[in-house]
């Protein structure tokens, strides 16, 4: 029986934990801290716009402490919160070039954190919703220390996975592998509430998300299935092209109305021949929710989450959404088409 709507995403995650045997409460203890972490940064964002319109120089905020950029006071939250949770053995930041070890003296513990801690940054001034993506893996090495392998597991290893969004309203959505939940912050009491209970993403939609602007350095699959899509024909529906430029948003949007977001491989930068997407805390965590909620993501030849990751931030194409528009990309990428 799925929980009752406006029910808190702690009793949520409680109820969920009362389902696995052996449960220990550590894990709904671990992902309370970055609720909580959530809830911090979120409002930082809104004071962000605030002062964006007050015109103070931005190098200052009201109290005179250095305003730091949103993604780095994003990471440093998420960082402080989660190390004194005791729960994580390491951390991988997309703001930190290096894995993150807990600091000396803390205790360590048996999970694993990728995330993004501020997707879209850069629209943040034109106040367009941005997000936090988070992946949660368990050590799977012995000892007390991590090893890399720890951080380089495939998507499909995910324990949870999911992403905060900072929009008209603040959403977290999330999966631990049984099915999608989605919960809307009631800021007047601070309580994440269960809005949208077990998501299921359309079989087909109506709407292909992609930086068209980036035609021209598109490999001719890509170019083959978009034009495929965006001409009229009888059996398919009119598509509208739909993209907002921040990964959180235009997938949640893919999630619940249908379509497809890509962020293909190109040819714009010799550097990123796999896009501009990363595998471990973009593309991994919103493929374990679409898959869950019945969707499917690839990479164009391949099931994004049976990648083995090879490094950290690592790049990687991302073609995600509705199962009817992934698999007509693949049969592009095959050549069927
Ligand atoms: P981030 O802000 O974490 O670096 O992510 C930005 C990403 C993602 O949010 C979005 O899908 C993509 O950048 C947009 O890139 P383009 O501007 O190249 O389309
Ligand atoms: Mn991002
Ligand atoms: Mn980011």
């Amino acid at each position: 029986m799925s929980s009752p709507l406006g029910v808190t995403v702690t009793q949520h995650l409680l109820s969920q934990q009362e389902k696995q045997k052996g449960a220990t409460g550590a894990f709904t203890r671990m992902l309370n801290e970055l609720i909580l972490s959530a809830k911090i940064i979120n409002r930082e964002v809104t004071k962000a716009g605030l002062v964006e319109i007050l015109g103070f120089t931005g190098e200052r905020n009201v109290q005179g402490e250095r305003v730091r950029k949103l993604d780095e006071f994003a990471h440093d939250v998420i960082c402080r919160r989660m190390a004194q949770s005791r729960y994580i053995c390491v951390m991988g930041s997309e703001e930190d070039a290096d894995p993150i070890e807990m600091p000396d003296g803390v205790e360590k513990g048996e999970y694993v954190l990728l995330f993004d801690p501020l997707d879209g940054s850069s629209n943040i001034d034109a106040n367009v919703s941005i997000g936090t993506i988070f992946s949660i893996l368990r050590k799977q090495s012995g000892g007390v220390d991590y090893q890399m392998s720890d951080l380089l597991q495939p998507g499909y290893s995910q324990v949870a996975a999911g992403y905060f969004l900072y929009g008209s309203s603040t959403m977290m959505v999330y999966t631990t592998g049984n099915g999608v939940s989605g919960f809307t912050l009631d800021p007047s009491v601070g309580e994440f509430l269960l809005s949208h209970p077990n998501i299921k993403i359309p079989e087909r939609g109506k709407i292909f998300s992609v930086n068209a602007g980036y035609w021209d350095y598109w490999h001719e699959p890509t170019k083959q299935y978009i034009d495929f899509l965006r001409k009229p024909s009888e059996d398919k529906p009119v598509y509208s092209l739909r993209y907002i430029g921040s990964l959180v948003s235009d997938f949640h949007r893919t999630l619940l109305y249908g379509g497809v977001f890509l962020y293909p491989a190109d040819t714009k930068d010799p550097k990123k021949p796999h896009g501009k997407l990363r595998l471990l805390y973009e593309a991994n965590p919103l493929s374990f929710v679409c898959e869950q909620a019945g969707g499917a993501s690839s990479t164009g030849n391949r099931r994004v989450m049976e990648l083995e990751p090879e490094h950290l931030h690592q790049r990687v194409p991302l073609i995600i959404g509705s199962k009817h528009e992934v698999e007509l990309a693949e049969k592009f990428y095959r050549g069927e088409m």
